[in-house]
């Protein structure tokens, strides 16, 4: 698995496109959700809404990736899944070695798993 690098500052750019309007969207959204709480880590507001968009992100993709390749579907559907076990946990103010893993992680899964899909949907 490639090993990206994280945006700084940390926003969406067309790399990471799978060209897919609200999936994009969405991508965008998630950014700057983890922006947000990296610019103000005690901000309930900022931690709560990210989770939000975290979980509604990952239902949404993972509707449009149920006629994907099963096995595929379960690995992907698993990753999100500790991905919101691990985000769940935190709560304000958030440091920031849980901080850097959240922006590493979302870099490193939509350009090695997300992007998996793409043309396939
Ligand atoms: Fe776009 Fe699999 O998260």
């Amino acid at each position: 698995m490639t090993t990206y690098p994280i945006p700084e500052p940390y926003c969406w750019d067309e790399s990471f496109a799978v060209f897919y309007e609200q999936l994009d969207e969405e991508h965008k959204g998630l950014f700057k959700g983890i922006f947000e709480v990296a610019k103000d880590p005690k901000s309930a507001t900022a931690v709560g809404d990210l989770k939000k968009k975290v979980k509604d992100h990952f239902a949404y993709e993972e509707g449009k990736m149920a006629n994907l390749d099963a096995a595929y579907l379960t690995d992907h559907k698993k990753k999100h899944s500790d991905f919101v076990s691990k985000l769940e946990a935190l709560s304000p103010p958030v440091d920031g070695k849980n901080i850097d893993f959240a922006k590493d992680w979302l870099v490193q899964h939509i350009k090695n798993t997300d992007f998996q899909y793409k043309g396939k949907l």
